[in-house]
């Protein structure tokens, strides 16, 4: 490896830091296997001090796949792959405020989210993170039987969460197994999610809305979850396939601005044996 990767975990549970990289130099491939094995081990990586331009920020999310383009954002540089995310003194929402997986209503929701902050406020702003490997395994016997072979509805509804700027497309939904099997590692996750998770296909109303309640208190334990704290040029990248997140909107007035590229994903599937 012509650069020293270190790898610092944050939690045992997930998320490390990654040290001794330069995202805006094309990456080898060695280096390449050494982060996305990283990624896979600790679910979501941050990294320190990168002065990326929109080119690099796409070029390296382009490394892991095609990428995605989010239903209603809005996004910089007349590209649509460069998801705006941005909150300042005149916004009245902040994006990905609730616990979610980026997009979970589309038909194949997006693999990974590389998030690029490049100002932040002085302090707040934080990003949770939750495992959803640890969260499976952590509900009993009976509750995991049960869960297997159920699947969910996932709708999106960004009416006045974007102003003015108009629909990429029309607002996605899609039906999903509650149990995922991750594609690489093999792994099972909990895949429902308060953002865009509506209702147990199969069961009444009110079965439905009390099993999806006990799950997305279940995910809101912090023993399955990191806190990263920002820093101008730091970014994050999490796997949505196993992992959750929250953004804490505890800045206002201040603004907090960057810009996500996305990397699109396959159909969620569940398979009874290990990948
Ligand atoms: C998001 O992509 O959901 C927003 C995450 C963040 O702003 O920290």
């Amino acid at each position: 490896m012509s650069q020293a990767l270190e790898v610092n975990p944050l939690t045992p549970t997930i998320g490390a830091e990654i040290v001794g990289v330069d995202l805006a130099q094309p990456l080898s491939d060695e280096m390449f296997d050494h982060i996305h094995d990283a990624w896979m081990n600790h679910l979501v990586l941050f990294f320190r001090d990168q002065q990326i331009t929109p080119e690099q920020h796409l070029a390296f999310g382009r490394r892991f796949g095609n990428l995605h383009i989010h239903p209603a954002a809005p996004y910089l540089h007349d590209n649509p792959e460069l998801m705006r995310v941005h909150t300042d003194k005149d916004s009245h929402i902040q994006n990905g405020a609730a616990w979610h997986s980026d997009v979970s209503a589309d038909e194949e929701p997006p693999l990974g989210s590389i998030l690029h902050l490049h100002r932040v406020p002085p302090n707040g702003g934080d990003t949770l993170f939750a495992n959803m490997y640890a969260a499976y395994e952590a509900l009993s016997p009976s509750i995991q039987n049960l869960l297997i072979g159920l699947e969910a509805h996932h709708v999106s509804d960004y009416t006045n969460q974007y102003g003015d700027h108009k629909p990429q497309r029309e607002y996605p939904r899609a039906v999903h197994p509650v149990v995922r099997t991750h594609p690489v590692t093999g792994r099972r996750a909990l895949f429902v999610n308060s953002g865009f998770t509506k209702r147990i296909r199969g069961m009444s109303r009110l079965e439905s809305d009390a099993l999806l309640e006990m799950l997305f208190k279940h995910v809101t334990n912090p023993r399955f979850h990191c806190r990263f704290q920002w820093e101008a040029n730091s970014i994050a990248m999490w796997d949505n396939r196993c992992v959750q997140h929250l953004a804490i909107w505890d800045y206002y007035p201040e603004t907090r601005s960057g810009i996500r590229v996305t990397v699109q994903g396959d159909r969620p599937f569940f398979k009874q044996e290990a990948v």
